[in-house]
């Protein structure tokens, strides 16, 4: 198969991680004989030193491009607590959501069973999570507007908008999920509160007539915060509106024990991303110390979302899995023993790939 993708390391550790799920994307290709072309953009911090735009024009040609974007992390501590600055990085990532119209964002969460003791939660109540987060990525209170200040600077508003279309067709994706998962959908909201979730409310409640199969819940946000970290194995598929779904989401990410083990990918209009879920984590940019797992396995999203190759991303995924096994991790999963650099991991796992049967 032909793949031509567009490669935005960003900032902090992205560099170095996208440089390595390069490595193994490229070792996949070699081994199933795809013919793999990409081009490398600028995004994020980065992209403002360079050109004064954290999403050039020239980086959005680029990604409408391609079949698949690989994204690695944004984000500068110098626009930090600095609420005056004009331009900010995550007004990139916010640009490139819009732009390439990337309306959901998907993070699986499971558990590697090696890792599981590193949960913060207890053993017995991680065990056998398997959940997906859906997120809605380019409405409600993100993008609504009127947002600003008023004149006198003492008042400052944003506005929650969303339209029975932009509900119709997240609430759709994640009902085709569920199908070919455990068929529960939960709807994640603030109906008691809200006026837009009274409509995803009713959006999905009609949706879900057309799904007898599947078991549809429906869970206030607050209440949905707590029985993520007191039962999370009863989740299959939660989808929820984007600024509830940053909040979960991250909450989930801590289930299984290590941030830098998560993937997402972002589906939509004009191409897909594939990035990990984690920052950009400055303190640690050009150590070669950063996991490199979270972005490999978005790669692996990437051939099974982007191109429908399932057993190139399970592939990887075993890889990722045996490197674990075999001890050879970056520093926040080595757990006492040897740690190793992010390029070390890499090449273990391309090494694994290429003499794999
Ligand atoms: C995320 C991040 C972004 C978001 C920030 C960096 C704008 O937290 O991808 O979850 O809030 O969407
Ligand atoms: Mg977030």
């Amino acid at each position: 198969m032909k793949m031509n993708i567009a490669v935005l390391p960003g900032d902090g550790i992205g560099p170095e991680i996208v440089e390595v799920a390069l490595d193994v994307t490229k070792a996949v290709c070699k081994k199933f004989n795809h013919e793999l072309t990409y081009k490398k953009a600028l995004v994020g911090a980065c992209a403002i030193d360079a050109v004064g735009n954290p999403y050039p024009d020239e980086t959005h040609e680029i990604c409408m491009e391609s079949d698949a974007v690989l994204f690695g992390a944004i984000g500068d501590p110098k626009y930090d607590n600095n609420p005056k600055a004009k331009v900010r990085p995550e007004q990139g990532l916010l640009g490139m959501r819009k732009k390439l119209g990337l309306y959901a964002n998907i993070r699986p969460v499971s558990t590697f069973r090696q890792l599981i003791h590193k949960s913060p939660l207890r053993q017995d109540v991680v065990e056998g999570t398997d959940l997906m987060c859906i997120r809605e990525l380019t409405g409600g209170i993100y993008f609504g507007r009127p947002q600003g200040r008023s004149e006198d600077g003492n008042v400052s508003y944003d506005t929650c908008v969303y339209s029975r279309e932009e509900i119709d067709r997240i609430v759709r994706l994640a009902y085709g999920y569920a199908m070919q998962r455990r068929k529960k959908v939960t709807v994640v909201d603030k109906a008691n509160v809200l006026c837009t979730s009274r409509m995803w409310r009713e959006v999905a409640q009609e949706i879900a007539k057309e799904f007898p199969e599947v078991e549809t819940e429906f869970m206030f946000v607050d209440n949905a915060a707590m029985q993520l970290v007191q039962w999370p194995s009863r989740f299959d598929v939660i989808v929820t509106e984007n600024m509830f779904g940053d909040i979960l989401t991250d909450e989930a990410s801590v289930i299984t024990g290590s941030l830098g083990m998560l993937p997402s990918a972002s589906v939509g209009l004009h191409t897909s991303v594939f990035e990990p879920i984690h920052g950009s984590y400055p303190q640690a940019a050009g150590k070669d110390i950063a996991n490199p797992l979270a972005t490999i396995l978005s790669a692996a999203l990437m051939f099974e979302y982007a191109f429908k190759l399932t057993e190139e991303g399970a592939l990887i995924r075993k890889a990722v899995s045996a490197s674990i096994d075999a001890g050879i991790v970056t520093e926040d999963i080595a757990q006492g023993g040897k740690a190793y650099r992010t390029s070390e991991v890499g090449k273990w796992i391309v090494d694994y790939i290429l003499s794999s049967k």
